[in-house]
């Protein structure tokens, strides 16, 4: 039997105490949200948000695929997150900070109100910033990101975080994308125990551009030298202390823009995938609830980087929202050395862990027992995101880390639906290795073909959402027609567009969901995902190239790896073009987009219309038998040129 068949029951005596006990009442959830949609999230909405002022309308889909959700509802994220908690839970630690070098920091929900009120301040007075203002985030993992991220939501601003390791050239685009008025940066911090920095990056960014940016706001944690454009630069450590300890918080509208970030898609520059308030935060609490399952006092972490929705959703509003304490680390799960992360467990008692197959596998292959030196005995719930799990790490994820008694929850989303999607529940659904399991709650997943028809049991077909959801994107900034034809151009369903994810999936005969990966030209390494028009674009830059193609190619470690074709000018020899070409796609993209493999061919294979035929070049990249007809190319010699070189490679 295939450890895919396998079905590991949840721990009973963690589902006696669990949200959600039993497919029971998974069950009785669902059918209640297929009866009666409206009615559904109704319930929770009251239940969960502190409403300002109340909606008039759950759901209105007079403009889909523009929907609306809690209609003319006031609230205010950071309320949602800080103040309803202070009445009982002033003293509890919200966010527990580990440095790279050990260091450790506990802030309360008093402290952070404090820190947040007066960034919130600062934002305001001395810089201006009113609601519906973009403010770029280009941050480390230190807890000035999270109060950050909460001033904004006070003030009604609207931030956009874009992750550390993007280049200057990436990170100019962003801001210039949401002509932010201010970033907000650091120095540096600390990785692998030296210093990094980031401000350079930004300086570098709006030497090139971004010149709608007023001021930027630079948090000292490395106390490294910086340059400093006096007028433009301001010091967030001196400026802080002088700021008034309250800020009253807006008034939101339900359907306010909470926060930007920018995503690949399979064409074009990358999306500002745009989340509005209260969908969004009603979701990220009730999956922290539901998914893992957090109590009062657990201590949970997420190794995500904020730069991505993981770190979104899962370091800072949901855990926040939740009211549980959520672990922030500056560093690497791996350094000084493989048992760091496990370490941090037992200090902090991690009741929940929630990180990548990437880096399960990494830990994994760097100590493979060493989660037995450290008490890991706290732990209930272990997470996986970003990217299907192999059978290997998730046996060892759950048999070494988990002991065998906590539930994987194999977390199956996207940055555009906000939270969770398909997953298991750790008190109720019996798990299969490697695969997400069932919708959640008021998710209607359904695996589809073009033409909206349900799939048969076992075949392959398209992930889709049929129903809209609190938490899902709510636009693309300043494109609306690229929102409405990217995610519901593709799928109908009974004439109405469908939400498609962009991923393949199955169904098997006990309704349980695998994801298959992504059938657009999106490629994940890493579980980071990267767009391959995008990187086409980067390398297209360098003179000396005039064709060139990316696909995936699977990797032990990553997932995929970036795998790149090229074919050069008449004439031009590079003997270095590799080194040369991801030195290009640092600077253009960041290191992230760097190739494992790039060959120079001496042409790609196209149809007599001129159509790359990717399909091929995958096959050659990933090593397989070419199956496909190529006699219909333009040159089918070429087919076999490019396999001896990708042989050579
Ligand atoms: O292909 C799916 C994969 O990651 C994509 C979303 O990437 P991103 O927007 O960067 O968000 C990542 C974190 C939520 C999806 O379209 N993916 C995400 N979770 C899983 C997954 N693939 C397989 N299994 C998962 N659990």
């Amino acid at each position: 039997m295939s450890t895919q068949k396998i079905l590991y029951q949840p721990n009973p005596e963690f589902a006696a105490k669990a949200a959600i006990k039993n497919m029971d009442m998974y069950w009785k959830l669902q059918n209640k949200a297929i009866e009666d949609y409206e009615g559904f999230w109704k319930e929770f909405a009251d239940e969960k948000i502190d409403w300002l002022a109340p909606y008039e309308k759950v759901l209105d889909e007079s403009n889909a695929p523009f929907y609306e959700w809690f209609t003319n509802g006031k609230l205010n994220v950071s309320n949602q997150c800080i103040d309803r908690h202070l009445a009982d839970k002033a003293h509890k630690t919200a966010i527990l900070f580990e440095g790279d070098r050990g260091d450790v920091e506990r802030i309360s929900y008093a402290q952070l109100s404090l820190h947040v009120n007066r960034m919130a301040n600062l934002l305001k007075h001395e810089f201006n910033v009113q609601k519906g203002d973009r403010v770029v985030l280009y941050m480390p993992m230190i807890p000035e990101s999270a109060y950050a991220m909460l001033a904004c939501a006070r003030i009604g601003a609207i931030h956009s975080i874009v992750f550390g390791g993007f280049s200057s050239e990436a990170l100019k685009d962003r801001i210039e994308d949401a002509e932010a008025k201010i970033v907000i940066t650091a120095d540096g911090a600390y990785r692998k125990g030296k210093p990094y920095m980031l401000k350079q990056v930004v300086d570098e960014a709006l030497t090139q551009g971004g010149k709608s940016v007023e001021a930027v706001l630079v948090v000292k944690r490395n106390n490294e030298p910086i340059e400093w454009v006096e007028g433009r630069d301001h010091n967030y450590n001196e400026l802080i202390t002088s700021q008034h300890a309250e800020c009253p918080f807006e008034l939101m509208d339900s359907e306010d823009p909470l926060f930007l970030l920018y995503t690949s898609g399979s064409t074009g520059k990358p999306k500002g995938v745009q989340h509005g308030s209260a969908g969004y935060i009603l979701w990220a609490q009730m999956t922290m609830e539901w998914v893992f399952d957090v109590k009062c006092d657990d201590v949970f972490w997420c190794t995500a980087d904020i730069g991505w929705i993981t770190g979104h959703t899962y370091i800072v509003y949901g855990p926040l929202a939740a009211g549980t304490t959520t672990l922030m680390f500056e560093g690497v799960p791996t350094y000084p050395d493989a048992g760091r992360a496990w370490k941090m467990v037992q200090d902090h008692k991690i009741t929940q862990f929630y990180t990548a197959p990437t880096a399960i596998r990494v830990l994994h292959k760097m100590g493979e027992d060493e989660p037995k030196k450290y008490d890991l005995s706290s732990l209930k719930v272990l997470g996986t995101v970003g990217e299907p799990i192999d059978p290997p790490a998730w046996k060892w994820y759950y048999e070494t880390v988990g002991n065998s008694k906590c539930a994987i929850v194999d977390t199956y989303w996207q940055t555009e639906t906000g939270g969770h999607m398909i997953s298991p529940l750790p008190g109720a659904t019996p798990i299969k290795a490697g695969c997400a399991t069932l919708a959640l709650p008021g998710i209607m997943a359904e695996v589809l073909n073009i033409d909206g028809e349900t799939k048969e049991v076992g075949e392959g077909g398209l992930l889709c959402i049929t129903k809209p959801w609190p938490a899902m994107i709510r636009n693309i900034w300043g494109d609306p027609d690229r929102y409405a034809s990217a995610y519901f151009g593709d799928v109908a369903k009974d004439g109405q567009p469908v939400y498609f994810t962009g991923d393949g999936a199955r169904v098997d005969e006990d309704g349980y969901i695998t994801i298959v990966g992504r059938v657009d030209d999106v490629i994940n390494v890493s579980g980071h995902r990267m767009g391959t028009a995008e990187i086409e674009a980067a390398v297209a830059k360098d003179d000396s190239v005039t064709e060139v193609a990316v696909v995936a190619r699977p990797h032990e470690i990553k997932g995929e790896s970036i795998f790149i074709y090229i074919v050069l000018k008449d004439g031009h020899i590079n003997a270095d073009i590799k080194n040369h070409i991801n030195a290009l796609l640092s600077s253009e993209i960041g290191n992230i987009a760097k190739a494992d493999h790039i060959i120079e061919v001496p042409g790609l294979p196209k149809t007599r219309s001129g159509k790359i035929m990717r399909r091929i070049l995958r096959s050659i990249a990933k090593g397989e038998e070419i199956t496909q007809d190529i006699s219909t190319l333009e040159d089918p010699s070429i087919v076999e040129q490019i396999i001896t070189k990708a042989r050579e490679a």
